[in-house]
């Protein structure tokens, strides 16, 4: 992980960042900007873009360590900008938006249309908003909007050099944005969940980029838990998907992991191995998997401890992963979040379940449709 700071419409922000980290991730899941929206995150339809020391950037294709000292202003920073209000408007009249996915990007590049390139005519604006796609609308009122625009503006000195595109983030911003309204996230809402030290990573697959740490109250005393835990064939299978053998004469355990998301099956074939400290009451499990199909891979450190809490216990769960491949998209931070809250819940349920002697029930009664599938997901990503 790295520190960075960004400028961020007009306020300070830090982040600690992998090196594959997004700048559209670090806007939407760390400083809660969701603005800026992601649609192809190739590069290719614009959705989201935002001014990166003045120019416009693709924040899919930007990564957030290459921001680091960087002016950034997104959808958000342009509240009390004239320029921006006068676009708003303007599209508004055209009716030049319809679901809104692409406005965001649009009003960006309208914005910086506007500001370098006055008295542009329609096949201007059109040629330079030829890198928003928009799938609903249709570009002929966004076009007339700007145009609109540029026209109400008449005959005025450009706020911004014609010649000004790219590279992004090579010369100092513009003083063409008026100062942003603070926003009201805090640097405090970064990095909830401190990195887990790891005393023993995989040799192969990716390496672990994304933390998370949960806990969750099992009503069992300690020792009867911990019991539960050294038993990590049967304990695997409160994670719904997964189905391990016994360890191998090495201590390596191995099996599969199905993964139902959405349209996406796939079927990791995994291996992990098992490190308990029982004076401590605490346990690692590192591990990797690898489906064919996809040729997606994923490596996960998963570190637990017990802890006696009355006649109960409590498990505190901390997970390390990284993931390659084509399913690696979905291991984004704020998104894994809330898949980890619903697997928390679903794990203590049929912990508690095997505790209690019945078997573990494999269709996550915590989860439902959508989420299920989603929650799936992660339970695989994790383990
Ligand atoms: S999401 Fe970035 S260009 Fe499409
Ligand atoms: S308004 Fe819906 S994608 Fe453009």
């Amino acid at each position: 992980m790295t520190a960075i700071a960004i400028n961020l419409n007009g306020r300070r922000f830090e982040a600690d960042v992998s090196p594959r980290t997004q700048l559209a991730e670090l806007l939407r899941d760390k400083a809660l900007l969701t603005g800026t929206h992601l649609g192809c995150e190739h590069g290719i339809c614009g959705a989201c873009t935002v001014l990166v020391d003045g120019a416009p950037a693709r924040a899919c294709i930007t990564y957030a360590v290459a921001c680091d000292g960087a002016d950034v202003v997104t959808v958000e920073g342009l509240d009390d900008d004239p320029l921006a209000a006068e676009l708003r408007a303007a599209f508004r009249e055209q009716h030049a938006l319809q679901c809104g996915f692409c406005t965001p990007g649009m009003l960006i590049t309208a914005r910086d249309i506007v500001a370098r390139l006055p008295g542009a005519d329609s096949d201007r604006i059109r040629l330079e908003l030829a890198g928003n796609l928009c799938r609903c609308t249709g570009y002929l009122g966004v076009i007339q909007a700007v145009k609109q625009v540029v026209d109400a503006r008449g005959e005025v000195a450009p706020l911004l050099p014609a010649e000004r595109l790219g590279p992004v983030g090579a010369r100092p911003c513009a003083q063409a944005v008026a100062p942003p309204t603070p926003i009201a996230t805090t640097p405090e809402t970064v990095a909830k969940v401190a990195p887990v030290p790891v005393a023993s990573a995989p040799t192969d697959g990716p390496a672990p980029q994304h933390a998370l740490a949960r806990s969750l109250a099992v009503t069992a005393p300690v020792d009867a838990v911990w019991a539960q835990f050294a038993d990590v064939v049967a304990l695997s299978r409160c994670l719904p998907g997964a189905e391990f053998g016994a360890p191998d004469a090495q201590g390596v355990l191995h099996g599969r992991l199905h993964v139902k998301f959405g349209p996406v099956r796939a079927a990791f074939e995994a291996s992990a191995r098992q490190t308990t400290e029982p004076a401590e009451r605490r346990g690692r499990l590192v591990g990797q998997g690898r489906d064919r199909l996809t040729g997606t891979r994923v490596t996960a450190e998963i570190a637990y401890a017990l802890h006696a809490a009355d006649a109960d216990t409590r498990v505190d769960i901390e997970v390390r992963y990284g993931l390659s491949g084509r399913l690696a998209q979905f291991a984004r931070g704020a998104l894994a979040e809330r898949f980890a809250d619903r697997l928390t819940a679903d794990f203590a349920y049929n912990l508690e379940r095997l505790l209690a002697g019945a078997p573990p029930d494999a269709t996550a009664p915590a989860a439902d449709g959508l989420w299920a599938r989603l929650l799936k997901w992660l339970r695989l990503s994790n383990t």
